[in-house]
Formats: C-alpha cells, structure tokens, sequence
C-alpha cells in the first residue's frame, strides 16, 4: 500500500519536526488538505505552507484541493510544488479541462468524490486520470468516523477499472484507521490516506510502518 500521512492532523507549530518525522518514516506521499471555507465548511492552509512544505521533503505531494472551482488555482499549486493534484468531482463544472490543464502543467490528476457522489460518474473521465480519491467521510474535519457504504464504492470502483483495464489508483481518505485499512485494501484501495490515526498515535512513524505492512489479500 502507498501511505499518505495527512498534515492536517500534524502540529503546526512543529511542521518541520513533523516533516523530517515524516521523511525518516515509511510514508510514500505527504497528503496536503487545502479548504477554502466555501466547498468546505473549514479553511485549512494554503500556497504559503505547500512551498515550505514542497523544501522540507524530497517525498511526492499529494494535495487534495476541496475548493470550488480549483481550475484557477492549477499553476499556482505546481509551483508551490505539488506533485498529484487531485479535484473535487462536485466542484468541477469542465472536469475534463481541468484534468488536462493537470496533467499539461506536468502534475498527476486525480478526482475526488464525496460520500454520497455515485463512482458511476466517473464513466466518461476515468480513461483520463490517474487516480480517484473516495472520501470515507464528509471532507472538511480530520478526526471523524468512517462511513462503512463507502466500502461499497471502493470494491465497485476497482471492478469497473479492472474490467476496462485501465491503470486507475484508488485512495481512500477519511476516519482511515489500522481496524479497518484491511478491509480497504480488499476492496480495491491502493492509497491509504491517514491524518488523526498517525498523528495522534503515541509513536506515528510506528503507525505509518503498522499501515505499510497491509497488503491486499483479497480482491
Ligand atoms: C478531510 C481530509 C482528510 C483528513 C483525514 O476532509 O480530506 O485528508 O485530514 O483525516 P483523518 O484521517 O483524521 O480522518
Ligand atoms: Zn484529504
């Protein structure tokens, strides 16, 4: 499994302490929450903290943009250093320009979809990203519970890629904890993303070692 601790759930204060925790850990990516108090009812950080975010790791940024209308901010995030930039289903009226203004920027695309939004949706872009993001909770708050039936879109979802045999990646974000990641895993998910459940471990890069031992059994 890829692991991408989210920042949100690190100490602000000591974000170069949580980085150089994070560099010395098995975490693959650095997930980065950016809210814009609109598509979200939160505001998190923004391009100030991605750039000094961007020097303090050699790792792949993967930044989860839950703003409306995120076309605007493309560039601007390539140069503050993102290397996945993924968008929000919901607050895409032109997904497909979007994706590729993406990927001509050089960056990896991907689209995120709220619980209740039917992975059915996906039908016409998927041939043209490389990743989709289920949320397991509603976005705007770390810390909150996972909700099972997005378990359902997760196994739903990997069926449909693997029947077009396309080379799609699943993640997964949202009260993702070391109980229930198997059960993600299983249903498809390639990408752990993980804020309160690393952070709020008495030992984090434990945890992140805990989540790097899961592997699919199943499918
Ligand atoms: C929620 C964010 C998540 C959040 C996950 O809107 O997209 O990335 O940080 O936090 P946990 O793992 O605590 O649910
Ligand atoms: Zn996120």
């Amino acid at each position: 499994m890829i692991v991408s601790p989210s920042l949100l759930a690190s100490d602000f204060l000591n974000l170069g302490a949580e980085c150089k925790m994070l560099n010395e850990s098995e975490a693959d990516w650095f997930h980065l929450d950016i809210m814009d108090g609109s598509f979200v009812p939160n505001i998190s950080y923004g391009l100030p903290v991605v750039e000094q975010i961007r020097k303090a790791t050699m790792k792949i940024c993967d930044v989860h943009l839950m703003i409306e209308a995120p076309d605007r901010y493309i560039e601007a995030f390539r140069k503050a250093g993102a290397d996945i930039l993924t968008v929000h289903i919901e607050a895409c009226r032109h997904l497909h320009r979007t994706i590729q203004e993406i990927k001509k920027m050089g960056m990896i695309a991907g689209v995120a979809l709220n619980p209740h939004t039917p992975v059915q949706l996906l039908q016409d872009i998927l041939q043209d990203i490389d990743l989709v993001l289920i949320m397991t909770v509603n976005p705007g708050f770390g810390g909150q519970k996972f909700i099972p039936h997005t378990l359902n879109k997760v196994k739903m979802l990997r069926q449909r890629i693997d029947q077009l045999g396309l080379d799609v990646k699943i993640e997964v974000d949202g009260g993702v904890t070391l109980e229930n990641a198997q059960a993600l895993a299983d249903a498809g998910a390639d990408i752990l993303v993980a804020g309160s459940s690393i952070f709020n471990a008495p030992d984090p890069s434990a945890a992140i070692a805990s989540f790097k031992k899961i592997s699919r059994q199943s499918t």
